[in-house]
């Protein structure tokens, strides 16, 4: 579920007064979604600090720490099967297609459909630093586009969006993240272009889905401000704009 249809739930839900939840089973999922279970992680050449509850299956619960294999992203509860992991992985960049390059950046795009385990174990890592994402299971709905720093040991995630691939509401973008060793260098800003850049190819208007995190705003703002100052200036005086009430949410909230 994306976290617009999860809310379309939850209303219903609310609604309906939980009638087919029983209050003992609500309480407990209320209960499981509020404790950061996962205290830390390791992922490539880094150990990042979690943000957030992540619903990784009940037998990762008593774990401090997860290891990940930066690559298929495969998570382990200890290091010597991460290390035996390592040794027998064959991927050095995430599956699925290498669809831009420029330099040392690459730009994957995996089909959540044709790489169900990667595309799971990337929402659950993921999850780690969104507040309100809940896409866990049914990732055969979308692409992920995996942004990556390549060297010779391989392609490094950096950040990804994801997408549903036929979306009712014209989202091009359900979830957005750079992971923390990586955030306030561009790169959110670099994915919030390029889905962008894949609307204008589809020939379609696009726009993120709602509700967007306090970061994610921020990025939002920052891509629009620069977009449009380009434009005055290439047209100086020539051109005013007008604000729909489609925009102005991003604008100014
Ligand atoms: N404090 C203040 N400003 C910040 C911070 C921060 N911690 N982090 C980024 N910014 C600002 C930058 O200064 C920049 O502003 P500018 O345009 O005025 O220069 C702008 O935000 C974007 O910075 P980038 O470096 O391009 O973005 P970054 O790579 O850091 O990624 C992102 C932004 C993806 C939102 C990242 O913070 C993140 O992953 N956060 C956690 C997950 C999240 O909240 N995702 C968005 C959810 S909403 C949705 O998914 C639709
Ligand atoms: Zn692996």
């Amino acid at each position: 579920m994306t976290r617009h249809q999860k809310r379309k739930i939850d209303e219903t839900h609310v609604e309906q007064g939980h009638e087919e939840l029983d209050a003992a089973s609500l309480r407990e999922h209320e209960e499981f979604t509020k404790v950061k279970n996962i205290a830390k992680i390791e992922l490539g050449r880094y150990e990042i600090d979690t943000w957030y509850f992540s619903p990784f299956p009940p037998e990762y619960n008593d774990c401090p720490k997860l290891f990940f294999c930066e690559f298929c992203l495969n998570f382990m509860k200890r290091k010597e099967q991460l290390q035996r992991h390592m040794k027998k992985c064959d991927l050095k960049h995430p599956p699925g297609d290498e669809i831009y390059r420029s330099g040392t950046l690459s730009m994957f795009e995996v089909d959540g459909k044709k790489n169900k385990v990667y595309g799971q174990n990337l929402c659950y890592l993921a999850k780690l630093f969104l507040d309100h994402k809940t896409l866990y299971y049914d990732v055969d709905l979308f692409l992920f586009y995996v942004l990556c720093e390549c060297d010779d040991r391989g392609c490094h995630m950096v950040g990804y969006f994801s997408k549903e691939k036929h979306s009712e509401e014209s989202y091009n973008l359900a979830c957005i993240l750079t992971l923390p060793p990586y955030q306030r260098k561009g790169y959110g800003k670099f994915l919030i272009a390029f889905s962008y850049e894949l609307s204008k190819k589809e020939g379609k208007v696009g726009t993120p889905e709602r509700p967007l995190s306090d970061l994610g705003l921020l990025s939002y703002r920052g891509y629009w401000t620069r977009v449009l100052l380009e434009i005055l200036k290439k047209h100086k005086g020539n051109i005013s704009i007008k604000v729909t009430p489609f925009y102005l949410d991003i604008l100014f909230f």
